[in-house]
Formats: structure tokens, C-alpha cells, sequence
């Protein structure tokens, strides 16, 4: 079974207008061409607009890093799905461990966030992972497949084909620390392992689960190129053309 990789940038809370078109006009060159993965830019909301017209035509898909799971109201500092469409952007992550450390969402939120994201017929990544006291205890598998049950609450096999999880560890975002290729395969197999017991044989074979935390031009190709790793959630790394480049020429 081959999934195509998916090469995705989260860019969190940096970059102006201004920086990011530069970004884009800068990285479509870099990347023209490259067909053997997607690739994806999470800006910030305010930031969609100028990099969803700077990309469009080319290989580049543009998603949020957030959704709300209600289709409009009153939620302050929100963005609604249809805003995100009505934009062009046809992506979005869900449940990055920011969301779930800052903001409180729980994986009943992330739940419904899922629905929303699929009946809408966006592409969600669904952000799953440890923190290090739970690595430490011994209890990876226990979260993993609870965040995983969680999020997928309700969701049936006919409804998973745009699903996307990506394997975030807590301990190795934004903190140089990388899962080792085994670490990393190991969690990647626990989560297919559950998808496979809730969404059955097919859709876990089909679903692309990719790795997120510290992953740099030199990690790249020994982390991506795992069987078991079907892509990769870049933050710091992405900031820059040609670092994001590298990684996804790995
Ligand atoms: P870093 O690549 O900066 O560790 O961030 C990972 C991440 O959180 C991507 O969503």
C-alpha cells in the first residue's frame, strides 16, 4: 500500500502579510515540480487570503491551523469553516497540542471539530501525542490510543478518506529533540493499529499518519522515509524556503 506523503508547514504565530507572500513567491519556485508529495502551508487566519492567492495554480495546498466547530456564532477570535473555504483554504489541523496546552480543547472538542472539518469536505489533521511525564511513565500507548478513540468518535469508515493524523510528541516540538525513527514508528503503528480496531483494515492502511516535532533538513530523510511515516508536520523548520525545501526534497 503506498500513501502519498504529505509535507505540511505550521507555521503558528509568526509571519506578517508581507513575509509570508515573499515566503511563497520564494518556495513555488524552489518546489515547482515536485509531484511525489503534497504540500501544504498552515498560516495564520489573517495571513490565508495573501498566501491562498500567492499559491494558487500551483502545487501548494493552504489550510488553517484552527477551526471552530460551529458553523457561525458568537466565539470571539474564532474561525469558522466557512470562512476557511469562502477563502479558498481547504485544509486545516485540528487539535495541535498548543490548542490542547493553551486553549483547553479536549479530545470531545477535537471530536466535534472532526465532524465539522468532514462535513464541510475539508481536509483535517488530526494532531495527536505524548507529553514527557507520560512518555516517562510508560503510558504512550495509553494516550495515543485514547486521543485517537477520542477524536475519531463517531466517524465511520465511509466518512475517514480525507482524515490526515499527524504524531506530534509534546517533548519534541520546538525543542530540538527529535522522537528517534523507531520512537516514531513504534507510535505510528499504535495509532494505525487503533484506527484499524475503530475504521477497520482499509481505512488504516489508507490513512497518512505523519510525524511532527523537530524535524529538520538533517532528520528529514530518516524519518520520512520510514514505511511507517507517511509524511511531516514542520514548525520552526518551515519558516524558511529553503530549509522547508530541503526537508521536502529529502
Ligand atoms: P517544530 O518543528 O518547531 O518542533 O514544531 C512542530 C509542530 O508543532 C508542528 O505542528
Amino acid at each position: 500500500m503506498s500513501r502519498k506523503a504529505l509535507i505540511a508547514a505550521n507555521w503558528k504565530m509568526y509571519k506578517t502579510p508581507a513575509e509570508a507572500k515573499a515566503f511563497v513567491d520564494a518556495f513555488l519556485q524552489l518546489v515547482a515540480g515536485h509531484t511525489r508529495d503534497e504540500i501544504a502551508l498552515f498560516p495564520s487566519p489573517v495571513l490565508l487570503p495573501t498566501v491562498i492567492e500567492a499559491a494558487k495554480g500551483s502545487n501548494v495546498l493552504v489550510g488553517c491551523q484552527n477551526i471552530h466547530f460551529a458553523e457561525e456564532g458568537a466565539y470571539t477570535g474564532e474561525t469558522s469553516v466557512g470562512q476557511l473555504k469562502a477563502v479558498g483554504g481547504t485544509h486545516t489541523l485540528i487539535g495541535h497540542s498548543e490548542r490542547r496546552q493553551y486553549f483547553a480543547e479536549t479530545d470531545e472538542i477535537v471530536n466535534k471539530k472532526l465532524h465539522t472539518a468532514l462535513k464541510h469536505g475539508l481536509v483535517p489533521v488530526v494532531c495527536v501525542g505524548e507529553v514527557l511525564a507520560e512518555r516517562e511513565a510508560g503510558k504512550t500507548a495509553d494516550v495515543l490510543k485514547t486521543q485517537v478513540t477520542g477524536a475519531l468518535a463517531g466517524i465511520t469508515a465511509e466518512m475517514a478518506a480525507p482524515i490526515v493524523i499527524a504524531y506530534e510528541p509534546v517533548w519534541a516540538i520546538g525543542t530540538g529533540k527529535t522522537a528517534t525513527p523507531e520512537m516514531a514508528v513504534e507510535a505510528h503503528r499504535i495509532i494505525r493499529a487503533e484506527v484499524a480496531k475503530l475504521l477497520g483494515p482499509a481505512v488504516a492502511a489508507a490513512i497518512r499518519i505523519l510525524y511532527g516535532g523537530s524535524v529538520k533538513p538533517d532528520n528529514a530523510t530518516a524519518l520520512i522515509g520510514q514505511e511507517e511515516i507517511d509524511g511531516a508536520l514542520v514548525g520552526g523548520a518551515s519558516l524558511k524556503p529553503d530549509s522547508f525545501t530541503a526537508i521536502i526534497k529529502y
